[in-house]
């Protein structure tokens, strides 16, 4: 008991070895595990925004990875695609946890088998309701993120497109890319 106490203490006592100027040794070990904690971090939150992440649950269990896969988010002319995460998952820091720990959630009702392909047709309406509703308070950022209003040409862009785009008059009508593109990725939803 006595020997341990001296251990811990030592640990944080300024050190004797020149050549450590004078630091405690307990405070190299803090910085290790740190490293090492945050090194895991970036790993696990990047694992989790990979497609083949969503799949694991999503395939199987509802129809969107298909769906997905005909859109043409998946695949177009440019070849540049939109991941899940892309349009799912905020970049910024706080807003990326929040979405990370909300869907915890979604590992318990995978546990409990709540979402099967015979009652996702019917479940899928609040889905979609509870995502568009998180879209349209991020102001569609994460479409953003890829189809930036300020950089866009509009005189290139189809007559029915151009007469709708025009962001100072979103703000007025209250409206977002997502309030006029639904189901850009899954099949349109049933919720207006
Ligand atoms: C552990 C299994 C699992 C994984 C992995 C998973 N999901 Fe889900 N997801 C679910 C379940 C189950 C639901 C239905 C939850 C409900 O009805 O409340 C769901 C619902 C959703 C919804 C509907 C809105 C909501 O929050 O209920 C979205 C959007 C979604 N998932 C996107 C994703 C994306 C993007 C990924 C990959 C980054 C992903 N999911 C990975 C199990 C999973
Ligand atoms: C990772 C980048 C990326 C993100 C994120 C993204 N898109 Fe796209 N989007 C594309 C690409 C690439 C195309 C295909 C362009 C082409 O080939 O014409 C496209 C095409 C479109 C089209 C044209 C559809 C058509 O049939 O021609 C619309 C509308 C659109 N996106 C809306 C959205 C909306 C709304 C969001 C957010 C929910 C979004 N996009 C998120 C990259 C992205
Ligand atoms: C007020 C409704 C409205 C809003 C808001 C809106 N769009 Fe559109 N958008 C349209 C219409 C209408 C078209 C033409 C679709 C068609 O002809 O099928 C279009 C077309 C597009 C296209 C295809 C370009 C083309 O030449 O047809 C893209 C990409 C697109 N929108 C992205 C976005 C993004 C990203 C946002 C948000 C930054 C957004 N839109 C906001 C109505 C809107
Ligand atoms: C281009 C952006 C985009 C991509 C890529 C995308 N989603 Fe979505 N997703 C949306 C939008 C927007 C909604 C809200 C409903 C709507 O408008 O379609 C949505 C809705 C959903 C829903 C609710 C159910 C429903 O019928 O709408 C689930 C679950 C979901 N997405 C999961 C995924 C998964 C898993 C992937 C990858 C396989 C994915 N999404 C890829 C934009 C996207």
């Amino acid at each position: 008991m006595e020997k341990e106490k001296t251990f811990w203490r030592k640990l944080w006592l300024p050190s004797k070895k020149k050549w450590l100027f004078g630091i405690p040794l307990g405070g190299f070990l803090a910085v290790g595990v740190g490293v090492l904690a945050l090194g895991g971090f970036q790993v696990s939150m990047h694992a989790t925004n990979a497609n083949e992440f969503c799949y694991s649950c999503h395939v199987g269990m509802d129809t969107i990875v298909e769906e997905y896969q005909q859109s043409i988010h998946f695949s177009n002319a440019t070849g540049v695609q939109a991941d899940c995460a892309d349009c799912h998952v905020p970049k910024e820091f706080l807003p990326k946890m929040w979405t990370k720990i909300r869907a915890t959630k979604d590992v318990y009702h995978m546990l409990m088998g709540k979402v099967n392909l015979e009652n996702f047709e019917e479940l899928r309406v609040h889905q979609a309701e509870v995502t568009h509703e998180i879209m349209k308070a991020r102001d569609s950022q994460e479409c953003k993120n890829c189809h930036n209003p300020e950089g866009w040409d509009t005189e290139r862009q189809s007559a029915r497109a151009r007469n709708h785009h025009d962001p100072e008059q979103w703000k007025k009508d209250d409206e977002t890319c997502v309030d006029c593109h639904m189901g850009v990725a899954h099949k349109k939803p049933a919720i207006r």
